[in-house]
């Protein structure tokens, strides 16, 4: 079983050339991965569908008309990303349903659109989109080509999307299978672990504006330098989180214009991502940043609230993680995922860990899940994919 997720892997992870996964959300390459998976669902039996925002679904009909049970993830990537995070969780769970084989409950596996928000600076945008959680403006917000996420939409043949989106046959249940990105099950030693809940994200666009002129004759003074009021900036960002337990803050996006050596900076436009487990926490965290951008221009491009996973469906992969003789430990994620964005849209909903090693590294080519802990992944969203569709 899990000879076939690693060799699926490898194809994905070929497309959008090296080094790691470079799936920039509603590209070419991403379309590229949705079609190879397509094909794939299709060799499967499934009945292959596309909705309005690009997500892929591959169903395989039940018995009977009761909610449908959903899993799946996403296929696109961060720059240089690496081959599990979110591939894994889309191609276990096609193996997974494929091997069920038709159950009482129709099983749909699901991959969402441009999760990570690479291109266009928020994700989950077809999750959100589905859920009716992604508004209209947001559309137009462009990327560093100028193209909009409207016509990016368009140009892959997908849209309109109807701002209260589609989520009317809401699913009883959405699994995903994630890679953990980070150091937990490693240290305790457990392949698999269950997701208690998701951190909350706030992202905001920051624009600096100096004077530019020449390096070589405008007095040090007389500057106005984007760049140096951006780097100040930057520091006070990591102090801010820096100085709250468990908040996390980045900023890892940054252009400068005109961007020549011998200019001094005069626009600079930065992304922040910042992160907490609790919202008063994350809220005190973007006032605070917020308030370090001093005249800067600050544009929120989107949060999203931590939200706890569904504990009936937690306990289903506790209890399918307790069958195979394993721990199953219950941890956090920092990372986003958009289980947590169907589970603020009251889809009940959770999330299983594979171990990362590599010290948990993730966003990176380096991310990496041994192949054992990757079989027993997959036996164990089977089993609990099996364990839902039959109540
Ligand atoms: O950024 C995240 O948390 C996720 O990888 N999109
Ligand atoms: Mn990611
Ligand atoms: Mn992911």
């Amino acid at each position: 079983m899990s000879d076939r997720v690693l060799h699926r892997l490898d194809e994905v992870y070929a497309i959008g050339g090296g080094p790691g996964a470079n799936r920039a959300g509603l590209s070419a390459a991403e379309q590229e991965a949705h079609d190879l998976v397509a094909g794939w669902m299709e060799e499967a039996g499934l009945e292959v569908s596309v909705d309005a925002a690009g997500n892929l679904f591959g169903r395989l009909h039940g018995a009977s008309d009761a909610k449908e049970i959903w899993t799946g993830s996403h296929l696109d990537s961060v720059p240089n990303g690496g081959r599990f995070d979110g591939a894994l969780g889309v191609v276990a769970a096609l193996e997974a349903v494929e091997r069920l084989g038709p159950q009482g409950r129709t099983l749909a596996v699901v991959a969402f659109r441009d999760e990570e928000g690479w291109r266009f600076g928020r994700g989950c945008f077809g999750s959100r989109a589905l859920c009716g959680r992604l508004r209209t403006s947001e559309l137009e917000n462009v990327d560093e080509e100028g193209v909009s996420i409207a016509a990016a939409v368009r140009s892959l043949g997908f849209g309109p999307i109807p701002e209260s989106g589609w989520l009317e046959r809401s699913p009883a249940a959405f699994v995903e299978l994630h890679i953990e990105q980070g150091p937990v099950l490693d240290a305790l030693g457990a392949p698999l672990g269950i997701v208690t809940s998701i951190a909350g994200l706030a992202r905001l666009r920051v624009s600096f504006t100096g004077h530019g002129g020449h390096a070589g004759t405008t007095p040090m003074v007389r500057r106005r330098d984007a760049l140096v009021a951006a780097a100040g900036f930057v520091l006070k960002v990591r102090e801010a989180a820096e100085a709250r337990e468990s908040a996390v803050a980045t900023v890892g996006y940054l252009t400068v214009k005109p961007n020549a050596a011998n200019v001094v900076p005069a626009r600079v436009e930065l992304l922040v991502d910042a992160r907490a487990p609790d919202a008063a926490t994350l809220s005190a965290l973007v006032d605070e940043i917020e308030a370090a951008a001093g005249d800067a221009h600050v544009q929120h491009l989107g949060r999203i609230e931590p939200v706890e996973l569904d504990a009936d469906r937690r306990a289903a992969l506790r209890a399918v993680v307790e069958e195979l003789g394993l721990l199953a430990p219950q941890l956090p994620s920092g990372a986003g995922h958009d289980a947590g964005v169907l589970a603020a849209a009251g889809v009940p909903s959770a999330i299983l860990f594979v171990r990362s090693r590599a010290g948990g590294v993730s966003h990176s080519p380096d991310e990496h899940s041994d192949a054992v802990d990757v079989a027993l992944a997959a036996d164990a969203l089977e089993r609990a994919l099996l364990r839902l569709s039959s109540r």
